[in-house]
């Protein structure tokens, strides 16, 4: 092993073992965007090769999809699986019912998409992400290139009758280059600071001309799978009500975690 990984990977490494338990032999898995999510992919990949495992896997990314191909997970695309058993991807926070902010990595289109054609939907993350109400992570709009400048000026004006801190939206940038998404749009990053109605906010946001989606996913993830560095993870299921809580131990040699840290 080349090195000690630091707590934050520790804890998300635990919270993908532990939500891959979820997903069973034949099951069609929507598979997320981040470093959380990567993990899962390759916790998934293992279990593809050396247990036997056959899933099929739907991408939210091009980058995911790479992976997924790269580890021996069979990709398909969304419309040849039409529908799908679970999907598990990261977020950027959570709140206490379970809604979301995403897209930090660029890939909330699709992932929103995956994630609400699927039976269940569950979020793997560390408790950094956990929040009372969501808004501090700048949220996350994808809007078309064409006239972005127009449908930033509009998001900031409908702003301003929303129950929200802030209204600053900055567009995000590559280098010296507005930021691309995999459907060859724009992201606008929205500075809240708190959401008071993020379901409203939602319905209206998407109701703005060149607005694609918006970040908030709201009663659409079904379970949390919370890691901690010391390998206790917590998952919590909003439709059972239940919290379970369980340790993983950080084996040596547990040839993912080695790989890893190469
Ligand atoms: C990707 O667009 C995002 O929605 C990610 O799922 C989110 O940003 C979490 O990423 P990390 O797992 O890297 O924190």
């Amino acid at each position: 092993m080349s090195g000690e990984l630091s707590p934050i990977d520790k804890a998300k490494y635990v919270a993908a073992k532990r939500a891959v338990d979820f997903v069973e032999d034949g099951m069609r898995v929507g598979l997320g965007t981040g470093s959380t999510a990567a993990w899962m992919v390759r916790c998934l990949g293992e279990m593809v090769r050396e247990d036997g495992l056959r899933i099929k896997g739907v991408p939210t990314s091009t980058r995911t999809a790479e992976l997924a191909r790269d580890v021996g997970i069979e990709v398909i695309s969304l419309d040849e699986a039409k529908w799908l058993d679970v999907t598990i991807d990261g977020a950027d926070e959570f709140d206490g019912d379970l809604n979301l902010i995403k897209g930090g990595g660029g890939a909330l289109l699709q992932e929103k998409i995956v994630a609400t054609a699927s039976d269940q939907m569950i979020v793997i993350t560390d408790a950094s992400k956990e929040v009372e109400h969501l808004g501090s992570f700048p949220l996350p709009i994808e809007v078309i290139p064409f006239g972005w400048q127009t449908s930033k000026s509009l998001v900031e004006e409908m702003l301003i009758s929303m129950d929200v801190l802030g209204r600053d939206a900055t567009l995000r940038m590559n280098g010296d280059h507005p930021y691309v998404t995999d459907e060859g749009n724009h992201i606008l990053d929205l500075h809240l600071g708190r959401i008071g109605n993020a379901r409203q906010l939602s319905l209206v946001l998407n109701q703005v001309p060149g607005v694609v989606e918006n970040g908030l996913f709201v009663d659409i993830c079904d379970v949390v799978v919370l890691g901690y560095g010391d390998g206790r993870v917590e998952t919590r299921d909003i439709n059972e009500g239940t919290v379970q809580e369980d340790r993983l131990d950080f084996v040596e040699s547990d040839n993912l975690f080695t790989d890893m840290m190469d």
